[in-house]
């Protein structure tokens, strides 16, 4: 689908879609229109329960004494309440709209709307922001696909009277939505075709956007003594890999910040084997490490001005005669040893090294790891919040208020001695897995805590919101890329340029 900002006048094919606030007040274009033809949009509105509540949508089809054959009514709610979020959800919704009735082409009319602080321009970029997120489809292994289940939409026209303005406020937005993209067909491609070498290579590819990116093998990783990845990846025919990428967008002598996923491109669970059902799901256990990719995508596509590092571990986690077992004692690049008590929880074994990688030779200002880490966050919090937990309150403040803007949602939870009492080993520094069933997503926290010393650290356990299974205004079902808005969000108030 593609996206244009366009003058504002009548179009002569398509439809048109207009704004309507909350007990079915017309904006300006809605008003305009209604006169036009008869009333024929209030008249509608009057036979049908949409009262132009968020969301809502209403076809007047074949409007009187119109060329097109129809005018779309899409619910704006109380113009108070609108903020840049329940823009974008009007954006996503009118796509998924106008797929659903099979429409080709349509322009949205875009009015400055009285009661609102949010100009037309940043309206008007907004609603293409989640457009195009709406319009994200994953759909290239269908061969078969019957022609009136495709999506229609090839283009849509958002009508504004600056013009250029919206232009303006879209191109940073366009990036960040391009690294969303990015992200999720990354996720949402199997592991038969994505794997740590694969994935290593769609991250070399942001080398044209003048990222550089080193790919580690699993000599390099030998070498600097990563025997805590490594043990994740010897079962696998697939070698493992560490990516580093590393983005200068402001001085040479400023700090980076860094950011690290969990890449584990198939987690069948290794030795300790995880049971048949949904371990499909699986192949999406790299999405912390997809939104790190994505993510210094978005960022070298808009310029940013800070200084990023990315670091990607990358391993499949098979059962096979050379897998790792329960009870293998393993010795992380830290020089701590660690008991494997269940190879299930390989996701902290990867992040340890890399985690302790990122910060022995970068000295970030601070790190923040994602990963789709344990199935007690899903427990926990469902898919509506991601588990957050940090050694640092400006980086809680920080995230949790981005998340809130761009609707990603994280919620805190606690980190304490207490719970790192829980994975001591009475072979080796500590085990991987805590002593009971409780907690299960603080004692993963617990575990990467050993290994970031006191940089300022935040871990996003994201593993209930990698994946949607259903649709959302401005994330179809399927891969979310979860946390590369916030991350973008986050980055662009408090570090660029700065
Ligand atoms: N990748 C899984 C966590 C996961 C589960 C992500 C479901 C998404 C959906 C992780 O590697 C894992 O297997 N964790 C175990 C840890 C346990 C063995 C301590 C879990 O959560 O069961
Ligand atoms: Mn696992
Ligand atoms: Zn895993």
């Amino acid at each position: 689908m593609k996206i244009t900002f366009v003058e504002p006048a009548l179009p002569k094919t398509g439809s048109l879609v207009v704004g309507i606030l909350e007990d079915r007040e017309l904006t300006p274009t809605a008003a305009d229109i209604d006169r036009r033809c008869g009333g024929a949009l209030k008249r509608a509105m009057e036979f049908s329960r949409f009262r132009g509540k968020r969301e809502q949508t209403l076809d007047v089809l074949v409007p009187p004494g119109l060329a097109i054959g129809r005018v779309v009514l899409v619910g704006l709610g109380k113009a108070s309440e609108l903020d840049d979020i329940k823009v974008e959800a009007v954006g996503g919704v009118t796509v998924a709209h106008l797929n659903r009735v099979g429409e080709k082409t349509a322009t949205v009319a875009i009015d400055k709307i009285a009661g609102t602080r949010i100009a037309p321009a940043a309206l008007a970029a907004r609603v293409a922001l989640g457009a195009s997120l709406r319009a994200y489809r994953f759909d290239k292994y269908k061969t078969k696909e019957e022609k009136d289940k495709k999506p229609t939409l090839a283009a849509l026209h958002i009508a504004v009277a600056d013009r250029a303005g919206a232009e303006r406020a879209y191109r940073p937005l366009e990036k960040v939505a391009e690294g969303v993209i990015f992200t999720r067909d990354l996720v949402s491609e199997p592991a038969n075709i994505i794997y740590p070498e694969t994935l290593a290579k769609a991250a070399k590819k942001l080398e044209k956007l003048g990222v550089d990116v080193e790919v580690l093998d699993e000599k390099a990783m030998a070498k600097l003594g990563m025997g805590a990845l490594l043990g994740v990846g010897q079962g696998s025919a697939r070698p493992p890999r560490l990516v580093v990428m590393q983005w200068h967008g402001a001085g040479k002598g400023k700090k980076p910040v860094a950011f690290i996923g969990k890449g584990v491109t198939f987690d069948t669970g290794g030795i300790s084997i995880k049971p048949a059902a949904s371990m499909e799901d699986m192949k999406w256990d790299m999405g912390g490490s997809g939104v790190v990719i994505g993510l210094m995508r978005a960022l070298a596509g808009r310029k940013a001005k800070v200084n990023v590092v990315g670091v990607v571990g990358l391993v499949e986690n098979m059962p096979s005669g050379k897998a790792q077992r329960p009870g293998d004692i393993v010795t992380s690049m830290s020089g701590q040893t660690i008991e494997v008590i269940n190879t299930d929880a390989e996701g902290r074994l990867v992040l340890a090294d890399a985690l302790w990688y990122t910060q022995d030779r970068f000295k970030p200002q601070f790190m923040v790891n994602l990963a789709t880490l344990t199935g007690a966050i899903i427990i926990a919090l469902g898919s509506e919040h991601a588990g957050l937990f940090a050694n640092n309150e400006t980086l809680v403040e920080r995230l949790v208020a981005a998340g809130k803007q761009v609707g990603e949602l994280l919620w805190r939870l606690p980190l304490a001695d207490a719970y790192d009492k829980d994975i001591e080993s009475d072979a080796a520094d500590m085990k991987n897995v805590g002593s009971g069933r409780g907690a299960g997503s603080i004692t993963a926290a617990q575990f990467l805590q050993r290994f970031v010393n006191k940089v300022p650290w935040a871990h996003l356990d994201i593993a209930g919101t990698t994946w949607s299974t259903k649709d959302k205004p401005t994330v179809p079902k399927g891969a979310t890329a979860f946390g590369l808005r916030l991350l973008a969000r986050f980055l662009q108030e408090h570090y660029e340029g700065k």
